[in-house]
C-alpha cells in the first residue's frame, strides 16, 4: 500500500532532538530521576476561575457541537483583547477560534499558500514550522536571524529571499527559541517589503503577553489587509492542554479558514470556549506569569554565570533561553545527549530550530526554582567533566 507525498512533508525535521525529551518523560513516568527543561509548558496551574468555569459548563451539559468558527461571545472577547493589545480595530468577522496556535498556524498555511509558492520563515524557528508550512505544498525558504547578530533578523537576507513566488512570511515575536522581539525599525522594513510584494504576514504572537506590558510591537494595525495574527491561551494563561487558540485576519481569509474548520475541526468544545472567555476576562492578564518568567530567567542567568564553556543568551521575553555550548567543543545535539546520559537533565538541541542554532541548546526556565537550581548545578558538573576529559 502507498502513501501520498504529503506524509513525507509532514514528517518534519529534528525528530531526533525530541527523542531525548520523550526518553526523559518516560523516565519520569517510571518514577526515575530526570529533570525536564525541554518543553515550554509553564509549571504553573491554569487560573482557578477558568477551571471552575469549565467544570460548571461540563456539569450544565455544554458538551455538544458548537458553531464552527467559535461562539460569538468568545470571538467578541478575542476581538476586544486583540484590539486592546495591538491597536487594530477588528470585529467578530475577523476572528476564528482554533485548537491552539498550532492549529491556527496550520489553517493559515493551508489558506495562504500552495504548490509552486514559497513561504519565508525566520530561522531559528519553532520546530513545527517546516511541516506546517510545507504541508500546503509550498516551499519553505529560511530567512536567517544569525547567532552572531543576537538572533535578530537579517533584513537584507530577508529581502534577497523574496521572489515572484513568495506568498507569505511567518515569524514568531517573541521568538521561540530566541526570545527576540521584533522591534519597530525591523517591522517597518518587513511591512514595507510585504506591502511592495503583496505578501501575507503571519505573526505568531503566542508569547506576546509575556512582553513588557503584555504586548509586543506589530504590524496588524498598519497592514490590516495583509497581517494574520495567531495566538492562544497556552502560554499567557498556562493553558497548553486546553487547546484554545485563534487566528485574526481579514474577513475573506476568515471565511476560507471557516470552510477549512468545517472539514478539519468542526468547532471547539463549548466548555473550553466558556472557560476561555473567563480567562480573557481575568484582571491582570498574564502579569503573574510574566513576573514568574522574568524571575526564573534571572535565576538561571545567575546560576549558570561563569560556567566554563557556557554562554547564556538573555531572552527579551518568553520562557526559553538559548545557551551557547560551542566552547565546550560539543554540538548542541551532543551536549543534549551527553547532559541527559550523565546527569538526567533534558534540554533541547538548538539544531532542531534551524541552521543558526546548531551550537546551542534551549532550556525552558518556567519551572520551580529548586528544580532549576539542581538542573544548573548538574549542567555545571557536566561541563566540568567535559572539559577535564
Ligand atoms: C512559537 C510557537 N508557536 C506556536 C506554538 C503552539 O502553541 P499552542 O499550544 O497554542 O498550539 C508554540 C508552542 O510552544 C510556540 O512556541
Amino acid at each position: 500500500m502507498q502513501f501520498p507525498a504529503l506524509v513525507k512533508r509532514i514528517a518534519g525535521e529534528g525528530a531526533d532532538a525530541w527523542r531525548t525529551h520523550y526518553e526523559a518523560l518516560r523516565a519520569v513516568e517510571r518514577g526515575e530521576d530526570a529533570i525536564i527543561l525541554s518543553v515550554g509548558d509553564p509549571d504553573f496551574g491554569t487560573p482557578a476561575p477558568v477551571v471552575e468555569r469549565a467544570v460548571e459548563r461540563l456539569r450544565a451539559g455544554d458538551t455538544h457541537y458548537t458553531p464552527g468558527p467559535g461562539r460569538r461571545s468568545l470571538r467578541e472577547a478575542i476581538a476586544a483583547s486583540h484590539r486592546e493589545r495591538t491597536g487594530q480595530a477588528v470585529g467578530v468577522d475577523q476572528v476564528i477560534c482554533l485548537a491552539g496556535a498550532q492549529n491556527a498556524l496550520f489553517a493559515a498555511s493551508l489558506c495562504l499558500a500552495g504548490p509552486g509558492d514559497e513561504v519565508i520563515a525566520v530561522d531559528p524557528l519553532y520546530p513545527t514550522y517546516p511541516a506546517t508550512i510545507e504541508v500546503s505544498g509550498a516551499r519553505l525558504v529560511r530567512a536567517p536571524a544569525p547567532a552572531a547578530g543576537g538572533f535578530r533578523i537579517d533584513l537584507a537576507a530577508f529581502e534577497a529571499a523574496i521572489t515572484p513566488r513568495t506568498r507569505a512570511i511567518f515569524f514568531a515575536t517573541p521568538g521561540n527559541p530566541s526570545g527576540v522581539i521584533l522591534n519597530e525599525p525591523e517591522l517597518a522594513v518587513i511591512g514595507e517589503l510585504a506591502r511592495r510584494h503583496a505578501l501575507w504576514v503571519v505573526a505568531d504572537e503566542v508569547y506576546a503577553a509575556l512582553g513588557e506590558g503584555g504586548r509586543v510591537p506589530g504590524l496588524a494595525a498598519a497592514l490590516p489587509d495583509q497581517v494574520v495574527t495567531i495566538s492562544s491561551l497556552s502560554k499567557s494563561h498556562a493553558m497548553t492542554g486546553w487547546r484554545a487558540g485563534w487566528l485574526v485576519g481579514p474577513p475573506a481569509l476568515i471565511a476560507h479558514a471557516e470552510a477549512l474548520v468545517m472539514c478539519m475541526l468542526f468547532g471547539l468544545p463549548g466548555f473550553i470556549q466558556e472557560a476561555a472567555i473567563t480567562a480573557l476576562g481575568l484582571p491582570g492578564g498574564a502579569a503573574k506569569l510574566r513576573q514568574f518568567c522574568a524571575a526564573r530567567r534571572d535565576f538561571v542567568l545567575s546560576a549558570l554565570a561563569g560556567a566554563p564553556g557556557l554562554r547564556c543568551c538573555v531572552p527579551e521575553a518568553g520562557m526559553f533561553m538559548l545557551v551557547d555550548v560551542r566552547d565546550t567543543g560539543l554540538s548542541g545535539y551532543d551536549f543534549m545527549r551527553g547532559l541527559y546520559d550523565a546527569e538526567r537533565v533534558s534540554v533541547l538541541d538548538g539544531g532542531a530550530f534551524g541552521r543558526e542554532t546548531g551550537g546551542f541548546v534551549r532550556l525552558c526556565f518556567a519551572t520551580d526554582e529548586a528544580i532549576l537550581r539542581e538542573a544548573c548545578a548538574r549542567m555545571r558538573r557536566f561541563v566540568a567533566g567535559v572539559r577535564s576529559t
